[in-house]
């Protein structure tokens, strides 16, 4: 498959990832590789990637607890410790195996440490392929406020490689699935299109065609001044949803996915309302997200903690709340403002 050309790196596919890792490592004389990777990619990816590695410098592992709640500066901390005490310098690499918290939060700890140093980010799930381990964004959360600390930095490849989508959840895989039906309703119809009639579905041409739109947005708008806003739609209500749901005892925690599903929903309402996206494109969105994500229930109590967390959404400019919107399929509006009782309208439309 055609490696991708990013702004200042390639993101390569299957087996071309790993000869060009091998080149890389190679052509710059490696002081030290560290690989940070989780419990879980440690036991279920790492035997995977290890045997593929050429390399002549010493190899250190690093592990970290998985889960969101964990990707605070207090694990950074944690990661810059054992770097210090491993004396890695400025010619060391650092390659993250996992998720999109090990991505987001290795790509941070790279370009930070001794002012940054060389990275390659290994995405092991659906979601951290088509979406966090691609675009230079880096960073932790603040307590529940996602995302908040961080820096624009790039990685020196991305690789990603299938056969580590056997190790993770069907749930997971649903979470990524969510990103790919926000390319799809706002970039390429087609992509959303084959999700609904379930067909012709080859996982690596979706990632493939996922990665290249964001790849075209990004090199459009590195720094999300304009064009990147678009990788928002859902995400405004989306991640408050999740990180309402992440915070709230008697809750179980919704995926990245799930919430961004429903917050996909909640925001082609509010586009019908607001620009006219059209009532029957709307239904059939809420019906494809229902029927992969199920029904999650947000009750009328849980409004306003919702609402609360919209306040802190970072791309909140002079404490309003911008959304990304769609007139229709692939017809984008950015920085639209829309007023609390039509969010809880849109919550409302969602649980009917
Ligand atoms: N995840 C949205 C972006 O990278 O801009």
């Amino acid at each position: 498959m055609k490696s991708i050309k990013a702004a200042t790196y390639f993101v390569h596919f299957q087996e071309n990832g790993y000869a060009a890792l091998n080149n890389l490592i190679a052509n710059n004389n490696y002081s030290s590789i560290f690989i940070l990777m989780d419990e879980n990619t440690h036991q279920n990816c790492y035997g995977k990637f290890i045997p593929k590695l050429v390399a002549n410098c010493p190899i250190e592992l690093i592990e970290i607890e998985s889960g969101e709640i964990n990707k605070n500066l207090e694990t950074c901390t944690g990661v810059w410790n054992v770097l210090t005490e491993l004396n890695a310098d400025r010619k060391s690499l650092l390659i993250t195996l996992g998720g999109g918290v090990i991505t987001d939060l290795g790509g941070f700890v790279a370009s930070t440490f001794k002012r940054g140093i060389d990275f390659v980010n290994i995405p092991t799930t659906l979601l951290s392929m088509v979406d966090a381990s691609v675009g230079g964004k880096t960073g932790v959360d603040l307590g529940v406020l996602k995302n908040q600390i961080g820096l624009f930095a790039n990685p020196e490849i991305v690789i990603v490689d299938t056969a580590y989508l056997e190790t993770v959840t069907p749930r997971e895989i649903r979470s990524g699935t969510a990103e790919i039906i926000k390319y799809g309703l706002t970039y390429d119809v087609s992509l959303y299109e084959k999700i609904k009639n379930s067909e012709n579905l080859d996982i690596t041409e979706l990632i493939h065609r996922s990665i290249a739109i964001k790849n075209e947005v990004v090199i459009e708008d590195p720094k999300e001044q304009g064009l990147r806003k678009i990788l928002n739609f859902g995400h405004t209500i989306g991640h408050a949803v999740e990180s309402y749901f992440l915070e709230a005892n008697e809750k179980e925690s919704l995926t990245h996915g799930e919430a961004i599903a429903i917050g996909m929903v909640a925001e082609c309402f509010v586009s019908s309302k607001l620009l006219g996206f059209p009532k029957k494109t709307l239904e059939e969105i809420k019906q494809l997200i229902v029927t992969i994500y199920g029904k999650t229930q947000i009750v009328k109590e849980d409004f306003n903690a919702i609402l609360t967390y919209l306040k802190h959404d970072k791309k909140n400019v002079s404490g309003r709340v911008n959304f990304v919107l769609l007139k229709g399929l692939e017809q984008t509006q950015l920085d639209c403002k829309v007023t609390t009782e039509l969010i809880i309208e849109s919550l409302e439309y969602y649980n009917s």
